[in-house]
């Protein structure tokens, strides 16, 4: 599922259960030993779909600790990201010769506990929010709308992870395409920096509603050197095919 969220460069593995059997390295086995059985297992499984994930990339098995604030450790020249809630688990990889950073999030399809939405939204959000729950129930907006946020999170971090304080709620504006399933979500702060020193002000994230849970992912193009075809045509091309906008980078 989270593949139909994701371009061709992107290698991406699931699991809706913790049945893989998958051996934790010494250095993971390390970060979760005191962690409580329901920890182990979203965390071990998440490695099964790391593991797969970068393999179809073209990379041996190699441990997947989390670093600084969390945020995993990817070989080298990776970039990736994962995602755990009840009943799903996701990684996702890729060059960071194609792409700058990614952020991917699932939820349950269910309502925010009270007290939530209003914490995470800004004006135009909630109002939005607030309205959709009412026109379309068949989503739950206000998770999307989370899980927006926390994609926005993990492709924003790598890129910024001296910042302090990290992004908060209040600092992206999400909009979405409630048919075509695509979102932008604005940075209402300084934009973290690219490679090639453009201010990143946007990220362009798709987002869908299966199987009981909200999933949304955002993935950055890098950008080729000048004159040299990259991942960033691959992504033009594919998006004229799926219709929404398809993970767009917008620099300034
Ligand atoms: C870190 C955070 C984004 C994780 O999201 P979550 O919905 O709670 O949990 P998920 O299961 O989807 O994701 C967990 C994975 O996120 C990844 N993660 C943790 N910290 C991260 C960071 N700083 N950067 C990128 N990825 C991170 C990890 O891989 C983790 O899995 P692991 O511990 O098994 O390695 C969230 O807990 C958080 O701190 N949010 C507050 C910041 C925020 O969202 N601000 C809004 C900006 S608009």
């Amino acid at each position: 599922m989270i593949e139909d969220l994701l371009p061709g460069v992107i290698m991406s593995s699931e699991a809706y259960d913790d049945s893989q059997p998958c051996a934790l390295f010494p250095a993971e086995e390390v970060v979760i030993s005191g962690a409580v059985e329901k920890r182990r297992r979203e965390f071990t499984t998440a490695r099964w779909c790391a593991r797969n994930a970068l393999g179809r990339l073209g990379y041996p098995q190699v441990p997947v600790v989390p670093g600084a604030k969390g945020a995993p450790v990817w070989p080298a020249d990776v970039v990736g990201s994962i995602t755990h809630c009840a009943g799903y688990r996701a990684a996702a990889v890729a060059r960071s010769c194609d792409i700058a950073t990614l952020g991917i999030d699932a939820e349950p399809n269910k309502p925010l506990p009270p007290g939530i939405l209003e914490a995470i939204a800004v004006e135009e959000e909630l109002r939005w929010v607030t309205d959709f729950l009412r026109r379309d129930p068949s989503a739950r907006w206000d998770r999307l709308l989370f899980s927006a946020k926390e994609s926005v999170y993990k492709a924003w971090f790598p890129l910024a992870p001296l910042r302090e304080p990290r992004l908060d709620f209040s600092e992206a504006s999400i909009t979405f395409d409630p048919v075509g399933g695509g979102f932008l979500a604005r940075l209402l702060a300084e934009g973290p920096r690219l490679r090639d020193g453009s201010e990143l002000r946007e990220f362009s994230g798709r987002w869908l509603v299966r199987r009981g849970l909200v999933i949304t992912a955002i993935a950055v193009v890098a950008t080729p050197p000048a004159g040299i075809p990259g991942a960033a045509d691959d992504v033009a091309d594919a998006s004229e095919d799926r219709g929404p906008p398809l993970l767009r980078l917008t620099q300034h």
